[in-house]
């Protein structure tokens, strides 16, 4: 039910270095850790690129949406100096930049398509599962990403684009309707935050029979907690406090 890394580094190399940046892999690394989450976005002439907000302004310099502005107005951008100066010189990474990385550094990836806005959520899910199946056509040894996303139409973009690719759906809360949206989108797995989670609920998916991921979960205790209620794996930003094979 989950034949992936159980911890994964959130944003790459959660929050000891600047998210969803080389960076941020190398951190992981550093820290043990085989299996990040990251975030992937659409610019202004559709490239792909490692982003969690959809506006300059906290990880990046300046103003502007990220859905207005072309690559080539985002890519010498300073995107690690937000965090620390040690990181300053950081650039953006476009999706195929990332996947080459992880797919060289042997790190399994989560990859949560994160459309700008609802407008963009096909596009940003054909677009990305189709640059994920590129990269991985061929490299029969390597475990396949899992995509991910809050967007259920992204999501579905993603499946008629790339069907092969597994498919998590992402939820804060988890809705009445959670099998019937598994099913519709042939999903492995349902990723939701864990603090909305019951025990209850967590029974109820893996007894339906699905994969079961949690973000962002920063203490052990809490982790301990979780799998206890049958959780397969979780997302931390904290790769310093919580050992990536404690699971
Ligand atoms: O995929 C889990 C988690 O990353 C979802 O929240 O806002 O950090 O992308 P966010
Ligand atoms: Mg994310």
């Amino acid at each position: 039910m989950w034949p992936y890394p159980r911890i994964l580094a959130h944003r790459g190399g959660g929050t000891l270095a600047p998210e969803n940046t080389l960076a941020g892999f190398r951190c992981g690394l550093e820290h043990g850790y085989h299996a990040a989450e990251f975030d992937v976005m659409l610019t202004r002439d559709e490239v792909p690129i490692l982003m969690h907000d959809p506006q300059r302004g906290r990880t990046l310099p300046g103003t502007g949406k990220i859905a207005e502005t072309d690559w080539a107005g985002l890519r010498e951008l300073e995107a690690g100096a937000w965090l620390d100066a040690r990181f300053a010189g950081e650039r953006l990474c476009t999706l195929e930049q990332g996947l080459d990385f992880c797919l060289a550094e042997g790190i399994w990836m989560n990859v949560e398509i994160k459309p700008a806005a609802a407008e963009f959520a096909r596009r940003t899910g054909e677009l990305t599962a189709q640059a994920v199946a590129r990269r991985f056509t061929g490299k029969s040894g390597a475990v396949l990403p899992v995509l991910s996303s809050f967007s259920y139409e992204a999501l579905l973009a993603a499946k008629d684009a790339a069907p092969a690719l597994p498919r998590g759906y992402l939820v804060d809360v988890i809705p009445e309707d959670w099998q019937a949206r598994l099913e519709q989108l042939q999903a492995v797995a349902l990723h939701t935050n864990h603090k909305h989670l019951t025990p209850a609920l967590a029974a109820a998916v893996k007894g339906a029979g699905y994969g079961l991921f949690c973000y962002t979960v920063n203490d052990m205790a809490r982790a301990e907690e979780i799998r206890q209620w049958g959780v397969d794996a979780f997302c931390t930003d904290r790769i310093d406090l919580i050992a990536a094979d404690a699971w």
